[in-house]
């Protein structure tokens, strides 16, 4: 790959190049990009007409920004695809791999519990508490490559051999665990789906529950953390409708104090929505040994954009 600068960058070279210059310009659509600021604007207005209107305009205008970026100060995209071709090189990164289900511990070379942080994002819960509990494993998955280089170049250069990174839709977690090959999920800051039709995307929507049910042992905790109070009471009806166990509930982590151990880590998106002063919600549950049965009324598409 030719690089910004004229150099080329070989795919095997264990040092990850320096990443092209950012446009001072647009500084905003760096880290985060037209995407995760289109979701700001989409969480925070109640869907009504009259908004719908305005977000179509703020989303012309976001995109509008984005093209310019994309085709006038960064030509070839080149941040994001020197990102895929270091993550192919990496060992602890698998992307879609076949082989997996059931040889976690072997790739871990270990039989510690190994706990999952779906949508990791960059990956701050795998990173961090790898390296505060060496005797568990920790497999971040999401599908942005480009967000898990970050976990991943990381944990590589800290030889957090403890964290890995699967790059995978959740919607396909049990073609890459076998049951009881989990022993926890975390769950940050996912995309709230506020809207009624793409409800069934939600991560802890009886669908994906259901999915979790299948390759966790029964009392395994589940935790989720978001700034979306719609998320939240929507995560504890399903629990409620269900019978899980609820473990622990906190309508306000900061507010009551509770920002202490694991709840004490910031992901990129938590630091966001912390300085926009949002109320940051806390659940953690264990799954009912029955079975949790998701009729499909008709085709989901529970993919997440592959970027
Ligand atoms: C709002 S971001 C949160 C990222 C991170 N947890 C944080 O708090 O900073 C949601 C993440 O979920 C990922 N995601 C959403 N749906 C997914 C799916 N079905 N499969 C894999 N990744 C998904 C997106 O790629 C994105 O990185």
């Amino acid at each position: 790959m030719v690089l910004a600068d004229g150099t080329l960058w070989q795919p095997d070279d264990p040092h990850v190049p320096a990443e092209p210059g950012l446009p001072v310009l647009f500084p905003l659509l760096d880290d985060a990009g037209p995407n995760e600021l289109l979701d700001k604007v989409r969480y925070n207005i109640p869907a009504t007409a009259e908004n719908s209107k305005n977000e179509r305009f703020i989303r012309f205008a976001f995109y509008g920004l984005f093209l310019i970026k994309k085709y006038l100060c960064d030509p070839m995209g080149q941040k994001k695809l020197v990102r895929f071709e270091a993550i192919k090189s990496f060992s602890n990164v698998l992307q879609s791999p076949e082989n997996i289900k059931g040889l976690w511990h072997e790739y871990f070379k270990n039989d510690h519990p190994i706990t999952l942080e779906l949508a990791c994002g960059k990956g701050e819960y795998s990173v961090n508490l790898g390296r505060q509990h060496k005797d568990r494993n920790y497999v971040g998955v999401d599908i942005k490559g480009n967000r898990i280089f970050i976990g991943a170049k990381t944990a590589l250069a800290e030889n957090l051999t403890n964290v890995a990174f699967l790059r995978a839709q959740i919607g396909q977690l049990t073609n890459y665990f076998a049951p009881n090959e989990a022993q926890e999920i975390w769950i940050l800051f996912p995309d709230p789906f506020l809207r009624e039709p793409k409800a069934k995307n939600r991560l802890t929507h009886p669908r994906f529950i259901s999915l979790y049910q299948q390759i966790l042992p029964p009392n395994a905790r589940i935790h989720l953390k978001t700034d979306s109070k719609e998320l939240f009471d929507f995560t504890l009806e399903t629990i409620n409708e269900h019978e899980c166990i609820i473990h622990e509930c906190i309508a306000d982590v900061y507010g009551q104090g509770k920002a202490t151990g694991a709840l004490a880590i910031k992901t990129f998106y938590e630091q966001m929505h912390l300085a926009e002063g949002r109320t940051i919600y806390y659940v953690s549950f264990s799954l009912p040994q029955k079975p949790i049965v998701y009729v499909r009324k008709k085709k989901v598409n529970i993919d997440a954009d592959e970027e």
